[in-house]
């Protein structure tokens, strides 16, 4: 069960209108979790079978959902996972070509809209290097993960691509439990009937994510301008990244908003700590804590800490990072007690419902993000594309 609890005192909402908004709203299909397609682990055990490697193209809600649980949960597959058209450097292309390398590989390419520059750009050119590997059976190793009209689609069909829904009711950053995450989690050997069973589980008590949503619209009411999330997990870095996608994206517009920030500790105790110990107070922090598993990493040379286990420093840095923040601004703790695809099941949920609660309680339409299509416009009309 996820826990939660702040070091200030709350006031209550009546969260009664905003739930009743979430119920009438069109894009509320994430609420009632859906098992997954009928087609989703035949695809994901022909993929096993034919590859090395399973590149999944796409970005933002089409990728950083299935980055974020399969770094975060253990978990074991002969077949790789790796993450292209992320970005529109050249660089980070050639890195992912060469990571590729001569390894027998399947794409599953994702877009809910079919048009997302980044996704198409990539597509073509790992798809070129398919059909030089492949010849004409290139096709038969492509999964187009999107929704039921768009170029996308249109190309899945006229090409006979293995095809996968992406429901119209649910929006990309809303989308990682539909089969935009479920497949490249299936493939990379993350147990999604867990991982929805933990979901669909959190959904028949959604309390402790209306208190947290609470805590940041009570901040956001005093003049607070940030949220930071913070781990003591590298591991969770990506987890980090998918929450500010879904905040941000939710919440950042009409002027209104709390920026979404993270810190990595003890790495960022020796960088941003210092900011947010003695800097501006406007922002507050909110960790996310997974009960420590003993490590076997035991520690033998070093004074005063001989045969302690590392796990046990690493929670310890933990309790005075929380002790030492919370004398100078507003802290929460969000507490799973696993790395269970069960348990990050419950927190994607706890998540969608702050995240949509938060908007709505700031009279926000939390499921569209108008302010992204101003650079998309200015970017088609330098390109000669509009
Ligand atoms: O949350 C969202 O809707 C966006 O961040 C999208 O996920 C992102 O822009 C990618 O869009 P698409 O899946 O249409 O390629």
């Amino acid at each position: 069960m996820i826990d939660f609890k702040t070091s200030i005192t709350v006031p209550k909402i009546d969260w009664a209108p905003h739930l009743a908004a979430l119920s009438a709203a069109q894009m509320n299909g994430w609420t009632t979790i859906q098992p997954p397609d009928p087609r989703l682990e035949d695809y994901a055990a022909q993929i096993k079978k034919n590859a090395e490697v399973l590149v999944v193209i796409g970005i933002g809600g089409s990728f950083l959902g299935a980055k974020a649980l399969l770094d975060a949960i253990p978990r074991a597959s002969k077949t790789e996972v790796i993450f292209a058209g992320t970005s529109l450097s050249p660089l980070e292309m050639s890195q992912k070509l060469a990571e590729l390398g001569d390894r027998d590989f399947c794409i599953n390419v994702i877009s809910k809209s079919g048009g997302t520059l980044e996704t198409n750009l990539a597509f073509d050119v790992f798809y070129q290097k398919l059909h030089q590997k492949y010849g004409t059976d290139a096709s038969q190793r492509v999964y187009a993960t999107t929704g039921r009209s768009g170029a996308l689609f249109q190309l899945a069909s006229d090409n006979h691509w293995s095809w996968l829904e992406i429901p119209d009711n649910v929006g990309g950053r809303y989308s990682v439990l539909t089969s935009v995450g479920l497949l490249p989690l299936a493939v990379g050997g993350v147990n999604i009937t867990e991982l929805l069973n933990g979901a669909k589980n959190y959904a028949a008590d959604i309390s402790k994510a209306l208190d947290y949503a609470a805590f940041r619209i009570h901040l956001h009411s005093q003049g607070y301008l940030a949220e930071a999330l913070a781990t003591f997990e590298p591991e969770l870095h990506f987890l980090a990244e998918w929450w500010k996608q879904l905040f941000g994206e939710s919440e950042g517009k009409n002027h209104l908003g709390l920026l979404p920030t993270s810190l990595t500790y003890s790495t960022d105790l020796h960088s941003l700590g210092q900011f947010i110990q003695e800097g501006n107070p406007k922002a507050f922090e909110t960790f996310l804590e997974i009960a420590p598993t003993a490590s076997n990493i035991k520690i033998q040379g070093v004074k005063g800490l001989e045969g302690k286990d590392l796990a046990t420093v690493n929670a310890a840095a933990l309790r005075a990072t929380v002790a030492a923040h919370a004398t100078v601004r507003p802290i929460a703790e969000i507490q799973l007690p696993s790395r269970t695809a069960a348990d990050f099941g419950a927190f994607l949920y706890f998540c969608f419902i702050a995240a949509s609660m938060s908007a709505f309680a700031l009279g926000l339409n939390p499921f569209n993000q108008p302010g992204v299509e101003v650079y998309k416009s200015n970017l088609q009309k330098l390109l000669g594309l509009a």
